[in-house]
């Protein structure tokens, strides 16, 4: 048995109610986030808990054709205060199709993820022990693209449209953007794999907020979400062994 079983069943054995549970966490997390108005909190916690514990997929690297996209330099001033921002952040799950323009993608990602700090290479999230474990993949009608901060440019990652493949819920393959958080678990050697899971979560929560933060400001819809099946996009995705998808996030113009 794995030591990711061993964690799931520990935390099922402990935190669920057997009786009013189901026992699939990822069918849980998507009635719940359908709108299953029967659900109780404690069941949707339950749901929340064994997502948190779900396994890394195995992969090999992809080949590409695409060329890296740039973006335009992230602008460095305009957006509402912080505490407008604050007063304004919340998740939507109604999107409208709209692509972003090339200029909001750019002042996201570098919001989200990207260098503040260009002199040490400081990003504008901490993370764990200053190993930097998480990317950000872009699934767009266009494709996958990674986002590479140090050169705030996108590579060319796959051809298909895996928006579809990105989440629980039907809003994901339509909107124009689901950012996928990966981890690197190779990076995390010394620590056990649950903590290497725990602090790859941590981290990838730091992105979201950001995230969150400026699509507030900027009038964009967003939520972060764990309603994903993370092996199975990994395998979709091709990710190498150690790497595995933490959470994704949609963004997009709110459904007017
Ligand atoms: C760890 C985590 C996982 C989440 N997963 C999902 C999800 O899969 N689908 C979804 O629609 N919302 C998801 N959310 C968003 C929450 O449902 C939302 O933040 C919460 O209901 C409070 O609403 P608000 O963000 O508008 O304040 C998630 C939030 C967190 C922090």
């Amino acid at each position: 048995m794995r030591a990711h079983q061993v964690m799931t069943r520990k935390i099922i054995s402990v935190k669920i109610d057997t009786s009013i549970v189901d026992h699939d966490p990822l069918r849980l997390l998507s009635q719940l986030y359908r709108g299953n108005t029967m659900m109780t909190r404690r069941q949707a916690n339950a749901g929340i808990l064994a997502s948190a514990a779900l396994a890394a997929a195995p992969a090999v690297a992809v080949a590409q054709e695409l060329k890296p996209k740039d973006l335009p330099p992230p602008r460095s001033e305009g957006g509402q205060s912080l505490t407008a921002a604050l007063k304004l952040r919340r998740s939507t799950s109604e999107y409208s199709d709209r692509p972003l323009p090339a200029q909001v993608l750019s002042d996201l990602l570098w919001a989200a993820f990207g260098v503040n700090r260009p002199a040490s290479g400081g990003q504008t999230v901490p993370y764990w022990c200053h190993i930097m474990v998480i990317d950000v993949y872009l699934a767009m009608a266009d494709g996958v693209w990674l986002y590479e901060p140090k050169t705030h440019k996108l590579l060319p990652y796959m051809k298909e449209d895996f928006r579809a493949q990105t989440g629980l819920q039907d809003f994901v393959a339509t909107a124009p953007l689901n950012l996928v958080y990966v981890a690197h678990g190779e990076r995390m050697m010394d620590v056990i794999p649950e903590e290497r899971r725990l602090y790859a979560c941590v981290d990838a929560s730091f992105i979201g907020q950001n995230v969150y933060l400026f699509c507030a400001s900027e009038g964009l819809a967003t939520v972060f979400r764990g309603a994903v099946d993370g092996p199975k996009l990994g395998k979709a995705l091709k990710l190498p062994d150690q790497q595995f998808v933490t959470f994704a996030q949609t963004v997009g113009y709110p459904r007017a």
